[in-house]
Parts: C-alpha cells; sequence; structure tokens
C-alpha cells in the first residue's frame, strides 16, 4: 500500500479553508461551515469510490465494499476557536489509507468524520448517539451555551441525513489517528505516540442564583453577588482538590456567563461549566463529591441558590492490545526509537466506538503542545510520518 503524501496534505489544506480564520479554523458542530466541510468531505468520499452516507446526527461515513470493513477517522466539526489539525488530521489521513487500500486493491477501510466531537452539546455527542452510549430522544434535550436544543442543531442537517444509524458489526475495528494537543512529543523530540488509554471525563453545568442589584447604592455586605460565589468556589475548590488528585488529573471551568453582564450592576445569576478529568472512574465520583459540597457550603454562606445541571460523563478506556502492537511495530519501523507509548488527557471518538470493536489511537506531536488554539499546528514531516505509520499497520493487520 502506497499514500501519496502530497495527495494527503494537499486535501487537509482545502478541508483547512473551509472556515479558515488565520492560522486556524472556526467550524463548530452543525454551524454553516461544518456543514459545507462535511457535503465537500462527502464529494471526496465519492470521489475516492467510498459511498457517503449521512446517520440522523450527521455522522459522515464513506463506505467500502459491502462486507466488513476497519474504520478509520476522527471528526470534522471546531472549538469555537479551533485548531486546523484538531480531528481534521484524522480523517484526512484515513482518506487516503482508504485511497491507497483501493490503489493496492484491498483491504476495504471505510472512513468517518463523527459530528459534535467537540461538546457543543455535550461530550463527544455524535459518536456517543451512534455507539449507544446516549439515546436520541436524550441527547435532543442537551443544550448548547447559546440555548439551542441539540434537536434544532440536528435539524439544519436533516436534508442530507441518508438513513438510519448504521450497524456498528459491519466493521471490524477503528483507528483513529489525532494530533497529540499536548507537549510531551514534541518535548522529547519523538515523531508518533502510540496510545495506551483514553481518560475519563465529567461535565456539568452549574448555576449560582443570588440577586441583581445597583452596583453604587448595595453594601458590601448586603450583596448576593453570584460572581463573588463563583470566585469563592474556585479558590475553595482549587484547595480541597489537591488532597485527592495526581499530576495528570485536570479540572476547569471553561465557560463563564454572568447575568445581566453589566458593569454596574451586582451579578445576580453566574452560570458556569465545570469539567474534570482522570484516568480512574473512582476518583472521578471523589471529585464529584468535593464539587457539589463545595458548590452547596458557598453557597449557603453568601445566601445563594444552587441548581445542578446534569452530569456528563464517558469513562476511562484502554486502547486494544492488538491494534496497539500493530501500531507499534509499524512506529519502529517508520521512527526507530522515536516513539513512544501514551495515554490521551483529551477525549476522543474513539472511546465511544471502544463499546463496540476494537479501538486504537495514534498520536502525531503538537508543536509547544498547543491545542484549541488558533495557533495549534505540527510539523509537515510528522504530519506524514502518522500517514506512513498508519499505512504499515493497517497493512499488517
Ligand atoms: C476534545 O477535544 C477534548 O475536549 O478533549
Ligand atoms: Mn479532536
Ligand atoms: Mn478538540
Amino acid at each position: 500500500m502506497q499514500p501519496n503524501p502530497q495527495r494527503f496534505l494537499n486535501s487537509l489544506h482545502q478541508l483547512r479553508s473551509i472556515g479558515a480564520v488565520g492560522k486556524g479554523v472556526v467550524r463548530p458542530a452543525y454551524t454553516d461551515k461544518d456543514i459545507e466541510a462535511r457535503k465537500w468531505l462527502a464529494a471526496q468520499f465519492a470521489e475516492a469510490g467510498l459511498t457517503p452516507y449521512f446517520d440522523p446526527v450527521g455522522n459522515l461515513f464513506g463506505l467500502a465494499g459491502d462486507g466488513p470493513s476497519l474504520l478509520m477517522g476522527s471528526h470534522s466539526d471546531t472549538q469555537p476557536e479551533g485548531g486546523w489539525l484538531d480531528g481534521a488530521y484524522g480523517v484526512m489521513v484515513a482518506l487516503e489509507i482508504a485511497r491507497a487500500a483501493k490503489e493496492a486493491g484491498g483491504p476495504d477501510i471505510s472512513v468517518v468524520s463523527f459530528q459534535d466531537e467537540e461538546g457543543r452539546y455535550g461530550v463527544t455527542t455524535g459518536s456517543t448517539v451512534w455507539a449507544g452510549g446516549r439515546s436520541l430522544e436524550e441527547a435532543d434535550t442537551l443544550t448548547a451555551s447559546d440555548g439551542t436544543s441539540y434537536a434544532e442543531g440536528r435539524a439544519k442537517m436533516a436534508d442530507l441525513v441518508s438513513g438510519d444509524f448504521l450497524d456498528p458489526a459491519r466493521f471490524t475495528g477503528f483507528i483513529e489517528a489525532h494530533i497529540e494537543q499536548g507537549p510531551y512529543l514534541d518535548t522529547s523530540g519523538e515523531h508518533v505516540g502510540v496510545v495506551t488509554s483514553i481518560v475519563g471525563i465529567r461535565d456539568m453545568r452549574i448555576t449560582l442564583t443570588g440577586q441583581s442589584n445597583h452596583a453604587g447604592t448595595t453594601p458590601m455586605h448586603l450583596r448576593r453577588d453570584a460572581f463573588q460565589g463563583l470566585s469563592e468556589f474556585n479558590q475553595r475548590l482549587n484547595d480541597r482538590l489537591r488532597n485527592v488528585v495526581l499530576p495528570e488529573t485536570v479540572w476547569t471551568i471553561g465557560h463563564v456567563s454572568v447575568h445581566p453582564n453589566g458593569s454596574s450592576i451586582v451579578p445576580g445569576r453566574v452560570m458556569f461549566s465545570m469539567q474534570w478529568r482522570d484516568g480512574d472512574s473512582g476518583r472521578l465520583a471523589a471529585m464529584e463529591a468535593i464539587i457539589r459540597e463545595t458548590v452547596a457550603e458557598v453557597a449557603e454562606d453568601r445566601g445563594l441558590e444552587v441548581e445542578f445541571g446534569q452530569l456528563l460523563g464517558l469513562e476511562p478506556v484502554a486502547m486494544d492490545p492488538r491494534l496497539q502492537q500493530a501500531l507499534a511495530h509499524a512506529a519502529e519501523a517508520e521512527a526507530p526509537g522515536k516513539w513512544r507509548r501514551m495515554p490521551s488527557g483529551a477525549l476522543h471518538d474513539t472511546t465511544s466506538v471502544a463499546r463496540h470493536m476494537p479501538a486504537a489511537m495514534l498520536f502525531v506531536p503538537s508543536i509547544n503542545g498547543v491545542s484549541h488554539n488558533f495557533d495549534e499546528d505540527t510539523r509537515e514531516e510528522d504530519l506524514v510520518v502518522g500517514l506512513n505509520v498508519l499505512a504499515r499497520a493497517v497493512a499488517a493487520l
């Protein structure tokens, strides 16, 4: 099997141009640019001899042959300010492998771009629904931070839907290539990472409600300031979590909405996202208890009301040993001594897919460990090493 690096890079840059903003890309799930990219991808799949198939949530498959096939891919939606490679690399590298496999007379490689991996409406929503981790009815009620529902989001692609959800049993396994999005490979000068496991995550919206009031006349001791509550919660939480976490445990308040958001109004309500990740489900549960307890305490102290939103999450998952081994052999052949096995701190669609079939992941380095940022980048040489490792591993499998 002979993948064509130039053809792969050209396609990757073509995808980048849809929603490009400077060096980065803005293509969140179900926006016009995301849908435009999916239509373009469907045409690329067809040109490569794959049958494009949109499922009810907008996951786009490029199906090879009629029998069982190996599935490869990732996602083409982005964060609100996304890099050009997060997801896109895995989809385009998969397409190049599928093309090369066709030219070589086999094996059959199907390709996928999952929808809403970046969690505009939840956590890896498209692959989670496809894999049965959440029912479509439940998912439809999830909301984005702009208030729109998942049902409204996916309705924007309704005219493209090819049919019902595909049976995962038609695929023999799944391999997702991705940029590392962290600093380890770049710092060590290695070219690829063979992923051993993917962390688990919990994500919950929390609302603190006090009372909006005049910022000039309301004495400090009479205020029920929701933002001050959040600020104190954050400080107390950082102190308390330090006692239960590992160095690799992470937690983030990434979205905050202050109401009514005026400089002369004591904020009466604050809604924020609380997300935490760890490789151990027990530790995730212990953190949840501390989070709930700390919010409740702060609310009590400051006369605020608390509302906890739905707890979303994915469990930690180990990668399939046989697929990992195939990737490791190929990595050693393509980058001798310049690769490592490593866990993933980012979430990936592989977590969902692994419920149904052997699944594995390959990483290439991220320059300076930057991702979810317009500056995200990877050296071209490393993008191509990843392509060659995958081709070698797939041929061996
Ligand atoms: C997916 O992009 C994640 O948040 O890890
Ligand atoms: Mn991604
Ligand atoms: Mn991402």
